[in-house]
């Protein structure tokens, strides 16, 4: 039987991801990460989408190189749909577009939140069906109940900011360049995390909120640093650990009730906080407690891949699932 590779592109925000995927194994997957937006704290969706059409090319011929294919080998064409930054999507969408009618073959749009989701695919141990993912990334957090490859209800999600907001954001109030996440990281494996306590939502559902949290500590540092202007430089450590600390209870209060209420055992977490070492480390010994089976994708499949793109393409092609040429890029999207 001929093999089944596709191209996979994933650009939805300041990541230019190129993958190739033969017959569900990942072969490439390289990133060009955009540094320009440090200077501005957040990302610039003008200066991403320009920086997408710079680096596009490059990415997805080093990709095919590295698999050691050409374009005549390639049988189907993937490109994250949305949700994600307009002019960044379309980047990616349309160079997946015309490649894939340069190449005459088809087409296979995917969901950015179902791909972060289905990297737990790519590698063993793969969880079995019905598992829960916490699904936590700069703009989204959510709580999915998966049934099947392309089959899944989001059954808790943030009424406000996402996790990996509140971390920047917080890094941003601490002067961290962005993305603060990895640093509050960084700097929280040295600190102590009892030492400060912020507030967590009371929320009776499984949706989470951040926004209270990133209040309390935004009061918090301004009252301490009127006292003290080397507050934050004195206690970095300690904060970021606690800041780290009360971000990862929240979350697991609420995959722990969900976990609970639907009886799954299967547990896995994804999307760029997964990279946390204080929520990895959470997993794992609530795994040990409940007797959950945990799942975490690889670091490299946890921030923004187009690996987990292709992955998820290819349970797609499997099902004869692609798309038109015209169908819509979308900055919003549903699950
Ligand atoms: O999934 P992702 O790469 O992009 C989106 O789809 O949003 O997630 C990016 C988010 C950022 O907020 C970043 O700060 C956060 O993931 N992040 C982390 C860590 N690594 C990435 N947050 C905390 N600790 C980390 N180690
Ligand atoms: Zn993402």
């Amino acid at each position: 039987m001929p093999e089944t590779i596709i191209l996979a592109i994933e650009s939805s925000c300041d990541d230019t991801s190129a993958a190739i995927c033969i017959d569900g194994k990942i072969v490439s997957n390289l990133t060009a990460n955009q540094k320009v937006h440090e200077l501005y704290g957040g990302v610039v969706p003008e200066l991403a989408s320009r920086e997408h059409t710079k680096n596009i090319i490059p990415v997805v011929a080093e990709a095919i190189k590295k698999a050691n294919i050409t374009t005549k080998d390639i049988s189907a064409v993937a490109f994250t749909r949305g949700p994600g930054l307009m002019g960044s999507l379309l980047v990616g969408g349309m160079f997946a577009k015309s490649f894939a009618q340069a190449l005459h073959v088809p087409l296979i749009d995917v969901h950015h939140m179902q791909a972060h989701v289905l990297a737990h695919f790519i590698d063993e141990p793969k969880p079995t069906f019905p598992f829960l993912c916490l699904t936590v990334s700069g703009g989204h957090t959510q709580i999915v109940l998966v049934k099947d490859y392309l089959e899944m209800e989001v059954i808790g999600a943030t009424i406000d900011d996402a996790a990996g907001e509140a971390f920047d954001k917080t890094a941003k109030m601490l002067k961290l360049p962005y993305p603060g996440g990895p640093l509050i990281d960084k700097y929280a494996q040295l600190g102590n995390p009892k030492r400060f306590k912020f507030s967590e939502p009371q929320i009776e559902n499984l949706d989470f909120s951040f926004s209270g949290f990133k209040t309390n500590v935004l009061y918090f540092l301004q009252k301490e640093i009127k006292n003290n202007p080397t507050f934050i430089d004195d206690n970095l450590n300690d904060i970021c650990a606690s800041v780290q600390h009360t971000i990862v209870s929240i979350l697991m209060k609420k995959l722990k009730k969900a976990a609970e209420q639907t009886d799954i055992k299967e547990i896995a977490i994804a999307g760029g906080v997964s990279a946390n070492s204080g929520l990895r480390q959470a997993l794992l010994q609530s795994g040990e407690k409940y007797n959950w089976n945990t799942y975490i994708p690889q670091f490299q499949y946890c921030t923004d891949n187009a690996g987990m793109i292709a992955i998820t393409a290819y349970h797609k092609y499997l099902q004869n699932k692609f798309c038109d040429i015209d169908i819509p890029i979308l900055a919003r999207m549903s699950m």
